[in-house]
């Protein structure tokens, strides 16, 4: 029999996580399926429990029930710990259920691997202090920048995740209106105001010469902050595609042991 993956969240109907885990399983020849369940948002516990029951070997969780994975694993990652979000449910040989949590190494792979972008001294501006943000601070304090400014629409979120968080390196936090008249060297939007297509309201001119602008959100068309970033002449104004097949490839790998290669399987997708 196939092993069986998939992918839970609400809605789920455009996830490409079965599209990429298909191409990973073709390409290292892994005998297994991967499926997506649209998650009820009462019975989320009950539906992990019995995908497991029935013999299911791992699961992804996305949006809304990355805390809850996280709430509901019996052991976790390092990582997974400090995110306080789960997206990688592991199925163990004592039949217990580990969390891991792989979107801030995806993060870190798409920009050091796949974009050969050094984090290492950089500037980096992190807007939005949700759930989201929380689960790549650690990854990107871990590169060495040489600041880590976390801004945020309500600034006293920014303060309380900054705060949270401190134990790991050096946090710094403030209002978007605050940024008038900085410079950072790498831009990353993790709030949820793509979704409406909107940008958090930054001032112009904060992206240093040469800086970049990174988008967690990822759309079939360019986001409204990728264009910001062209207008304000980014290096590199990307999108969260590269980071979507990377955590993914993290997840494979912790659940079959062999990486896939990531390169073709974005190269597939961007042309799609
Ligand atoms: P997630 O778990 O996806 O990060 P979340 O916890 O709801 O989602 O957090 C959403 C983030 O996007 C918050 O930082 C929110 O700012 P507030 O804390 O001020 O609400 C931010 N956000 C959402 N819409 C925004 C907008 N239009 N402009 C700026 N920030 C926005």
């Amino acid at each position: 029999m196939q092993d069986r993956y998939a992918v839970i969240g609400n809605p789920i109907e455009h996830s490409k996580s079965p599209l990429i885990h298909a191409a990973f399983a073709r390409q290292t020849g892994e005998n297994l399926t991967y499926d997506k369940i649209l998650g009820d948002l009462e019975q989320f516990e009950r539906e992990v429990a019995r995908f497991f029951q029935q013999g299911g070997r791992g699961l992804n969780v996305t949006l809304p029930f990355k805390e809850r994975a996280w709430r509901l694993a019996n052991s976790l990652s390092e990582q997974a710990q400090r995110a306080k979000a789960v997206n990688t449910l592991i199925a163990m040989p004592d039949g217990t259920l580990r969390g891991e949590n792989t979107d801030g190494i995806g993060l870190i792979r798409d920009l050091t691997k796949n974009h050969n972008r050094l984090l290492s001294g950089c500037r980096i501006l992190l807007l939005g202090a949700g759930g989201a943000a929380r689960g790549i601070i650690g990854p990107l304090l871990a590169q060495g920048p040489e600041r880590l400014l976390l801004a945020n629409r309500t600034p006293s979120k920014a303060q309380d995740l900054a705060r949270q968080l401190s134990g790991q390196g050096p946090v710094e936090w403030s209002g978007l209106e605050d940024l008038e008249g900085q410079q950072f060297d790498l831009i990353i939007n993790s709030t949820a105001a793509g979704i409406n297509a909107e940008i958090p309201a930054v001032p112009d001119g904060i992206l240093a010469p040469g800086g970049w602008v990174y988008d967690l959100m990822y759309a079939r068309e360019p986001t409204a902050f990728v264009i910001w970033g062209r207008s304000q002449n980014a290096f590199k104004s990307l999108d969260g595609l590269g980071m979507l097949v990377e955590q993914a490839a993290e997840s494979f790998s912790l659940w079959r042991g062999v990486r896939p290669e990531t390169a073709p399987v974005i190269a597939m997708l961007s042309s799609a």
